[in-house]
């Protein structure tokens, strides 16, 4: 398929060097920022491109319909955005190949029965709010405008001044979803299922439940020379024993809990902090079970506390539930192609939308290492063709005649 394999390729050399870091290779686009706003033009001109429309909201969310306005759609997309020095397929390897399966659907001839649409999602990895997937929540009212507006980020800037900064009006409206009778997520793997069982392409069957909580210990700022080691209030202590219980926890209950993020005050170096504020990632394969793992971590942080004459608050800043996709329809897209149905323990912008009760379903393409959320993160061309023409299957199937 010539075509499939230069335009997707073009797209791609085109996005490389938005928001990369020199020193590292990995990706910073964080919503808002001057990256992200490049990558939205760069999607309207690729819409241009193919005779399409973009309809861009009020915080930046975007869309381009191919084909009759008035019947229900097949939405298809991921999200631009990047985690801290993320890779760079997570989110964008949706997008492009959206664009790239309907580049092989005209090839094909193709004439769809249903509009098919291209979507982006604005702030999918929480990267600057904190809350994961801000832009489909925002779309479906998972998160209404009045909680997010109180959102800040390490700058202390509000969500709103921040959506302004770039150019946007928060105040136009958000997109409708009316017309989305269908919503396909293509993006790669971020584990190792598809690698290990030699396929390049597969299906999703669940997202794990899963958080993100801020967990403050407060303590007493001193001199780290003069204070005696028993007549310390050390918060850094008190957290220190938490990430360790988080880990074994999680460990030990086949689950997961990571603390990425850590901040301190005053971050001296020769005093005892005065307060450490760490984030809790936590995943775990049933809500029950996700409750039960920020219960006991939490309990065990407290209780260190109590004997480190710190305190623990902790605050859930995102939350997520557990996502079961229409299996019927995992099951119907899977034999296009005799493909496996997977979970996953990653969030997505398609969790946000089938929890609001659009039928949705996850393509996965094969990431040879696993690794993501990394400058490592990695697909090989050739799959992530695969998954340009297995997506371009399931729009077929999805929006041709007799769908
Ligand atoms: C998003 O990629 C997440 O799972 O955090
Ligand atoms: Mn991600
Ligand atoms: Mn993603």
């Amino acid at each position: 398929m010539p075509h499939a394999r230069g335009d997707f390729e073009q797209m791609w050399r085109d996005l490389a060097p938005v928001g990369r870091s020199a020193a590292s290779g990995g990706y910073h686009r964080q919503p808002w920022t001057a990256a992200e706003t490049e990558l939205r033009s760069w999607f309207v001109e690729e819409c241009a491109a193919r005779g399409l429309t973009v309809e861009t909201d009020g915080i930046g969310n975007q869309v381009a319909w191919w084909g009759d306005a008035d019947l229900p759609g097949v939405l298809t997309g991921s999200h631009l955005d990047s985690v801290l020095d993320g890779g760079a397929y997570d989110g964008p390897l949706g997008v492009v190949s959206a664009l790239a399966a309907v580049d092989v659907l005209r090839d094909r001839g193709f004439e769809p029965t249903r509009p098919v649409g291209i979507g982006v999602f604005v702030e999918e990895e929480g990267s600057r709010f904190g809350r994961a997937c801000l832009g489909s929540r925002l779309v479906t009212g998972a998160t209404t405008w009045d909680d997010a507006r109180e959102l800040r980020d390490r700058d202390g800037v509000f969500l709103a001044d921040a959506i302004v900064d770039a150019g946007l009006d928060p105040s136009a409206g958000l997109l409708s979803l009316d017309r989305v009778g269908t919503f396909v997520e293509l993006h790669v793997e971020q584990g190792r299922d598809l690698v290990d069982r030699g396929v390049p392409v597969g299906l999703a069957s669940e997202i794990w439940p899963h958080g993100r909580w801020r967990f403050d210990f407060a303590g007493e700022a001193n001199h780290a020379g003069t204070t005696r080691m028993e007549d310390r209030r050390d918060p850094m202590l008190t957290y220190a024993m938490t990430a360790l219980a988080a880990n074994k926890q999680a460990r030990l209950a086949g689950q997961r809990a990571t603390f990425g993020r850590v901040a301190v005050e005053p971050n001296g170096t020769n005093a005892v902090p005065s307060l450490v504020t760490a984030w809790l990632d936590a995943r775990a394969s049933s809500d029950a079970a996700l409750a039960d793992l920020v219960d006991a971590v939490a309990r065990q942080g407290s209780d260190r506390a109590a004997r480190d004459g710190t305190s623990l608050a902790v605050t859930p800043e995102s939350v997520s539930g557990s996502v079961a996709f229409d299996a019927d329809l995992a099951a119907r897209l899977a034999a296009l192609g005799d493909r496996p149905v997977i979970p996953t323990q990653a969030g997505h912008d398609a969790g946000i939308l089938s929890a609001a009760g659009i039928p949705t379903a996850m393509v996965f393409v094969r990431n040879p290492t696993g690794v993501s959320h990394s400058p490592a993160e990695h697909a090989e061309t050739a799959d992530c063709l695969a998954g340009v023409e297995a997506l371009a299957d399931v729009l077929a199937e999805l929006t041709g005649a007799g769908a």
